[in-house]
């Protein structure tokens, strides 16, 4: 039996891929072969990471896309088909938090999550789908979710009940989208170190919490790369509607 992550062939964009998880998925996917269509808001860092995976001998292309604007998301489509052909692998990895308790937190400030969240990944995913049964191909759509999608924490509301509607949302397009050979997964990470928060978990506070993580560590992006392959290619061809929790035992942590 011969199982394979081979991308070659598959053409795969990601969001949020000026930074972050999202330029490591981007390399990953790259490095197994896809052709790469990395999107997000900032060119200049687009820019910088594709021209990375092409010191690398893969292949990327950046396309400035703003997930909660339909006419972006639209543009951005179009440009991408252009240059490789329909998308057929998609990583919802676009994702936006907010520390602040729910009394305080405004009303921009959870729109701002849930239009990037879930409206903006809801965006993505029906105009992939849609191109991709208009094209009659097959392709794989995994969403970013996370921990707080299954657990709650102080201070993150809408983002938490945002990547909750997510982890949902996946469950009904898996179901909808079936009949048309497109597969819709989910990853779960726990808390992954970045750049982003690496002040965070320096502080007392962020050691606190790693004391709490099983594993007693954070996890880095590179361990979320087995689960992305997994879900890209067509080893997990009889997956759909999954969540696969990378988190180093975090959400098994004592009550
Ligand atoms: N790091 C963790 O511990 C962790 C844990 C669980 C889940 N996650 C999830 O993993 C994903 C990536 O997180 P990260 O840690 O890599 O965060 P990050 O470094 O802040 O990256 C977030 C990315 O989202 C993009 N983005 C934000 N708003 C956007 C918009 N309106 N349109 C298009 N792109 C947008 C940003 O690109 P631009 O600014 O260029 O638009 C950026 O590249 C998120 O969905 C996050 O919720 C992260």
């Amino acid at each position: 039996m011969e199982t394979t992550f081979d991308l070659s062939g598959h053409i795969c964009m990601v969001t949020g891929a000026s930074g972050g998880l999202g330029s490591c998925f981007a390399a990953a996917l790259a490095g197994a072969g896809a052709r790469v269509v990395a999107t997000g808001r900032r060119q200049s860092e687009l820019e910088r990471v594709c021209s990375e995976i092409a010191s690398t001998g893969g292949d990327a292309h950046p396309v400035v896309m703003d997930v909660t604007d339909a006419s972006s998301v639209a543009a951005a489509f179009e440009q991408a088909e252009s240059r490789y052909g329909t998308v057929d692998v998609l990583v919802n990895n676009s994702g936006v938090a907010c520390g602040q308790t729910a009394l305080d937190l405004s009303q921009a400030d959870w729109d701002r999550v849930v239009d990037t969240n879930l409206n903006g990944a809801w965006r993505v995913a029906q105009i992939t789908a849609q191109r991709l049964v208009a094209a009659g191909q097959s392709g794989s759509i995994i969403n970013i979710v996370s921990i707080l999608a299954y657990r709650v924490a102080g201070g993150v509301a809408p983002y938490a009940a945002s990547k909750a509607a997510l982890l949902h949302l996946t469950q009904a397009l898996a179901l909808e989208w079936a009949r048309h050979r497109i597969r819709v997964n989910a990853i779960a990470p726990g808390f992954v170190l970045t750049e982003m928060n690496r002040s965070f978990f320096e502080s007392d506070a962020g050691q606190a919490v790693l004391k709490r993580i099983p594993q007693r560590r954070l996890g880095t992006p590179e361990d979320l790369v087995g689960p992305l392959m997994l879900l890209a290619s067509k080893a997990s061809g009889y997956m759909t509607g999954s969540c696969i929790t990378v988190d180093g035992g975090h959400l098994q942590s004592t009550l």
